[in-house]
């Protein structure tokens, strides 16, 4: 067993030890159960976060027995578990406890199946994990609930964890939540955001709240803009399927960069505890400003690759977004007059996921430029989600030699270098955070709801009949008209 100690653990979360329990998982022969939970869930106990007696119950409806599924896990884990070395023994340990149970979703012998397993291994606490399609997330649930595998015994615990999307609008979302708290109380119910269990998006409230000098300075009297950015390289991967349904702007904008832009611009909670953080990420993502109808041609820009429509699965007159970018204007005391522009894309040249916090520039310039134009605003502030986690600050400096000549230069902060070691990835915290009853990195109803109303005067924008999505050349940073949403405000895309 390593002996090597997270250093980027926080503490506390570190010292809470996760009971007893089972995880059930739901679609467990998917994509992302074998790329992103069983990793996970065994770099978790490679690092001796889990119990040792912590059992899986996968379910699908492929056909297989314990040993099946145990050898299909350990492929995925070996495939998957980049930077984890595979530890033979260990894996014996930690596969004893997981087993298999075939079945289709809509039969309620398969749960009581599932319940009948719970008591044979004689397990407590567990977590229901969703990940299947989303469609059947409802039934899922509703079926838990009537085989009682919801009610806990005294001092044990049953919840539910929801992989997004949560919902394909307000509506759907809202019907889901229903069927949901109809089984499991709200404090039961985690809803997933993975963007929130990234190391560098809770290090932004590190940042912010944990020092004295940046928070001062957090607001419209020297911020003029904020971008953020989740560029992906790659294109649909085989998830044709889903992303024709989804698109960008519900794929990534809906979920994980509203919680991002929440994370930024929330006021400081009173206390670190769920719901005092909760209720900031809520606040904020209500006082965002809702378009109208006329605006959306002027504040959103939907993209589509050349070369989506021939992916597998992708209807061929296809009008889906794999590119997505949006103004958005939050109407709070802190923030209005602000713009936060907001994209993210598949095929787009490189991957790269980042806040740029724009300030203003001095009131006055009283020096001539070195080498190459000096930025009008030459404070920058970047905050670097992936892949080079990091910090940078620009700002400008007297280039040496004769004369006042100033260049921007940069001061970096890099995650590797500071502190060496792998951070845990957003599914081993969440994952954690639900086993130990923390749900301060999970999304609230109130904020699924929030921000599908932000998003949806955008969707039927561009749903309406008439409406066609700009193409744009694979490789490069979406269709034009991207660019001009930010020319009309007089901005320009940080395209570093
Ligand atoms: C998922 C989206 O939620 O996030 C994917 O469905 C996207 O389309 C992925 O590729 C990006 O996550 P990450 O952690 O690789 O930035």
């Amino acid at each position: 067993m390593p002996d090597d100690h997270n250093p980027f653990a926080d503490p506390l979360r570190f010292e809470r030890r996760v009971p007893e329990c089972a995880m059930v998982i739901f679609g467990a022969n998917g994509d992302l159960t074998k790329r992103k939970l069983l990793p996970a869930l065994y770099r978790l106990a490679y690092d001796r976060r889990l119990p040792a007696s912590f059992a899986i119950i996968g379910n699908s409806r492929t056909d297989l027995g314990d040993d099946e599924f145990r050898n299909n896990m350990r492929d995925a884990v070996q495939k998957f578990s980049e930077d984890t070395a595979f530890d033979p023994d260990l894996w014996s340990r930690f596969a004893k406890n997981i087993y298999y149970i075939a079945g289709d979703m809509n039969d309620p012998s398969m749960y009581q199946a599932i319940g009948k397993r719970i008591g044979e291994i004689e397990r407590h606490n567990v977590l229901f994990y969703l990940s299947t399609q989303p469609s059947y997330y409802g039934a899922v649930a509703e079926q838990i609930g009537a085989a009682g595998l919801n009610e806990a015994g005294p001092g044990a615990w049953r919840r539910i964890v929801v992989e997004k999307p949560f919902g394909h609008d307000l509506e759907s979302a809202r019907a889901l939540n229903q069927r949901l708290q109809a089984v499991f109380p709200e404090n039961e119910i985690y809803r997933i955001d993975h963007y929130l269990g990234k190391e560098t998006v809770q290090n932004i409230l590190a940042f912010r709240f944990g020092n004295g000098i940046f928070e001062p300075l957090w607001n419209r009297r020297y911020i003029n803009q904020v971008q953020i950015t989740a560029a992906e390289s790659i294109g649909v991967e085989g998830r044709g399927g889903y992303y024709q349904e989804a698109g960008a702007l519900r794929d990534m904008i809906q979920n994980h960069l509203l919680q991002v832009l929440a994370t930024v611009a929330m006021e400081p909670a009173a206390v670190f505890e769920p719901d005092a953080v909760r209720d900031e990420r809520a606040k904020l993502l209500r006082s965002i400003k809702i378009m109208q109808p006329e605006q959306v041609p002027l504040y959103a820009v939907p993209g589509q690759y050349d070369g989506f429509r021939e992916e597998k699965g992708v209807d061929p007159g296809s009008n889906t977004d794999t590119f997505a970018a949006a103004t958005f204007f939050i109407e709070n005391w802190r923030w209005a007059g602000v713009p936060f522009f907001v994209r993210t894309g598949k095929k787009l040249p490189k991957r790269s996921t980042e806040i740029a916090i724009q300030y203003n520039s001095a009131p006055l310039s009283l020096f001539a430029s070195g080498d190459g134009d000096l930025p009008k605003r030459p404070n920058l502030l970047i905050l670097r989600i992936q892949p080079e986690e990091g910090i940078s600050l620009r700002f400008v400096s007297k280039q040496p030699g004769a004369g006042m000549h100033v260049r921007p230069v940069s001061m970096d902060f890099k995650y590797g270098a500071s502190f060496g070691g792998r951070s845990p990835s957003a599914y081993e915290t969440l994952l954690i955070d639900a086993m130990i009853g923390d749900a301060t990195l999970y999304t609230r109803q109130d904020m699924v709801e929030a921000s599908w109303r932000v998003v949806e005067p955008i969707l039927h924008a561009w749903q309406s009949p008439n409406f066609r999505v700009p193409l744009y050349e694979p490789g490069t940073w979406g269709p034009p008209e991207a660019e001009k949403m930010l020319e009309r405000q007089g901005r320009h895309w940080r395209n570093a």
